[in-house]
């Protein structure tokens, strides 16, 4: 099975004013191409930090950091951006869509810095990764256009526009309503059946269920990191939400 991403005992120290913020402390873990993780904690745990350096965001302040084999710590800054680029697609909880543009236009803009795509291809490979997340119907629709769900299928778009190795999503559920929330999660059960690697930060305990992998961290350490052997079907899921009539 190919190794996608190793930690070695990683650390991340935030100094603010005479104090030490000891984020991450001392953090190991490897994941296989086709897993389906969730990290989940406590506010403070340590998260979006994590999320953070395996987003080649930020760096650690110790231990080591493997990206599709490539080591993260000795790279520079522009090196480093072009990795995040072409291996890295990000979803956010707030979506991060250009306001007053289209989807295609959004799901683009990765394409943008990567030279081996003029804009004719570009644009066929957009519309390709919208049908591919059910907005096919919604190819020119501008973000302002769109209800929360829509947006956040965009994001995912344009996640998936690059074929990256690996993707990573904070709270990508966090501001969407019950049923469009098991909506995204149909939505990522499919890439994960495609055989996708995605890495989902959330607060909600229920959504492990839904993934073949679970890290629990509490205070910048790993306090359990579990297969999941029953994974549960977000389609039978949503089917069994009760009909909003209003
Ligand atoms: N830039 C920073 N400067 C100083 N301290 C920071 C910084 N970023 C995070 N921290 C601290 O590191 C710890 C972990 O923060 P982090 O944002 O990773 O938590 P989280 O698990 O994502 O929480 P939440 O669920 O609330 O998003 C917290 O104690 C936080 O205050
Ligand atoms: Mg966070």
């Amino acid at each position: 099975m190919k190794e996608i991403i190793r930690l070695d005992n990683i650390k991340r120290n935030f100094i603010v004013g005479e104090e030490t913020v000891h984020a991450l402390r001392g953090v190991s873990f490897t994941i296989n191409e086709g897993e389906f993780v969730t990290i989940v904690g406590t506010s403070g745990s340590g998260k979006s930090t994590l999320l953070n350096i395996l987003g080649c965001l930020d760096t650690p302040t110790s231990g080591e950091y493997y990206l599709d084999g490539v080591s993260v710590r000795t790279m520079g800054k522009n090196a480093r951006a072009t990795l995040r680029n072409r291996k890295i697609g990000f979803v956010f909880q707030n979506y991060n869509l250009l306001p007053k543009t289209t989807a295609i236009e959004n799901v683009e803009l990765p394409l943008m810095y990567n030279p081996a795509y003029n804009a004719a291809q570009r644009k066929e490979k957009a519309i390709q990764s919208l049908v591919a997340v059910g907005l096919g119907d919604r190819l020119l629709h501008k973000s302002n256009q769109m209800s929360g769900g829509q947006m956040q299928r965009v994001a995912i778009a344009r996640a998936l526009v690059n074929d990256p190795a690996v993707i990573l999503a904070d709270e990508a559920t966090g501001n969407l309503d019950t049923r469009t929330s098991f909506e995204i999660l149909v939505l990522f059960q499919k890439l994960h059946a495609e055989g996708k690697t995605i890495i989902f930060v959330t607060h909600n305990p229920e959504i492990p269920q839904y993934t073949s992998r679970n890290i629990t961290l509490r205070d910048g350490h790993i306090t359990a990191d579990v297969l999941n052997p029953h994974i549960l079907s977000a389609a039978e899921a949503l089917a069994k939400l009760p009909v909003n009539e209003d």
